[in-house]
């Protein structure tokens, strides 16, 4: 059992991030959709499920019941996967050394946005799974420059109360099109 596969059986959030919500509504054309470390709760898959759109889970865990296992850094797990009008990161790819957004790029349909929530380097929780330093995006100008490849890109920020881990997150919300 990976450290993911023990986290996973812990209760998961109930609700999709409000942001991303929002995101969905001012883009009514997109349909399909891939949620990147989709994890156990499902509240992003369930949230487009309900309002008939077509989201992909995709998770390296088999406790997370993805619709495809796989790693986001293994080049054949992009290869098993089609193109999407949306690829939604939220709280995965900060985990993920290197993250693969040349891949994530290719795999976006023509007009297609990357949606990233990830934590600011000063959010209250520290990334122990790993027993290791943790990867957190430091600035937005990093953010930048590791999205170059897309053709667009808008960095906002969101705050809000985490009660599982107990306190304030701030996270950046990037939207990057293709
Ligand atoms: C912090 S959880 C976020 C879950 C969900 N996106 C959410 O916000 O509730 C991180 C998820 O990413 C998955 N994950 C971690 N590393 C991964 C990798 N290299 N490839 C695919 N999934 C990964 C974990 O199994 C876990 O489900």
């Amino acid at each position: 059992m990976n450290i993911w596969d023990e986290e996973l059986l812990k209760p998961q959030a109930e609700y999709p991030c409000l942001e991303f919500v929002r995101f969905v509504k001012r883009h009514p054309r997109f349909k399909t959709f891939l949620d990147i470390g989709c994890g156990s709760g499902g509240a992003h898959l369930d949230f487009l499920l309900d309002h008939d759109l077509e989201p992909t889970g995709l998770d390296s865990s088999p406790a997370a019941w993805p619709d495809v296992l796989g790693d986001v850094q293994d080049p054949d797990t992009w290869d098993r996967l089609g193109t999407f009008d949306c690829i939604l990161d939220h709280n995965t790819l900060c985990h993920v050394e290197r993250p693969p957004f040349d891949k994530i790029h290719d795999a976006l349909n023509p007009g297609g946005i990357f949606f990233m929530v990830a934590p600011t380097e000063d959010t209250c929780i520290r990334d122990e799974l790993r027993s290791r330093s943790f990867v957190r995006f430091t600035s937005e100008v990093e953010i930048r420059e590791m999205l170059e490849m897309f053709s667009m890109i808008r960095v906002g920020y969101s705050e809000y109360t985490d009660h599982r881990h107990g306190g304030q997150v701030k996270s950046y919300v990037v939207e990057a099109t293709k």
